[in-house]
């Protein structure tokens, strides 16, 4: 329950700010990168590659939580991790959740 509350909040949020960012965006302005941005904001504690794993941050590669999930994650944060909703705009958030998702192995059991 509480888990769908925090999804809609998510949605609404998301929202705003995309009609916040149309405003401000520049005509015909470049989409955000979510690899740049991943670079930026997450590498310190995820790694490059997503399994850096500082200060108890899961590996990325082997995250078992779906598209939704992880936007509620990196929006809202989790445990030691902080929530991404107030420096990254809603079109910048779905490009690093993107990225995230992007560096799934797919494969399970595909560790090295
Ligand atoms: C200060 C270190 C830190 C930074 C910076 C950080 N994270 Fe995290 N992240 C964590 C920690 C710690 C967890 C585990 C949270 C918990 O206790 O459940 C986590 C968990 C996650 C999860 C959930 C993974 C799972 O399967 O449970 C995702 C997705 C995630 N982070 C994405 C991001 C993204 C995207 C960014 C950049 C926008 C980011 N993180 C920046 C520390 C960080």
């Amino acid at each position: 329950m509480r888990k769908r509350i925090a999804l809609a909040a998510v949605v609404a949020l998301a929202g705003c700010m995309a009609g916040g960012a149309t405003d401000g965006a520049a005509p015909g302005g470049t989409a955000p990168d979510g690899a740049v941005l991943f670079g930026t904001h997450c590498v310190l504690c995820h790694g490059k590659d997503g399994r850096l794993g500082l200060s108890g941050a899961r590996d990325l590669t082997l995250s078992q939580l779906t598209r939704e999930e992880v936007a509620v994650v990196v929006a809202g944060g989790r445990g030691r991790m902080a929530g991404y909703r107030n420096s990254l705009t809603a079109a910048e958030l779905e490009a690093v959740v993107d990225h995230v998702m992007a560096m799934r192995t797919g494969a399970p059991g595909a560790r090295p």
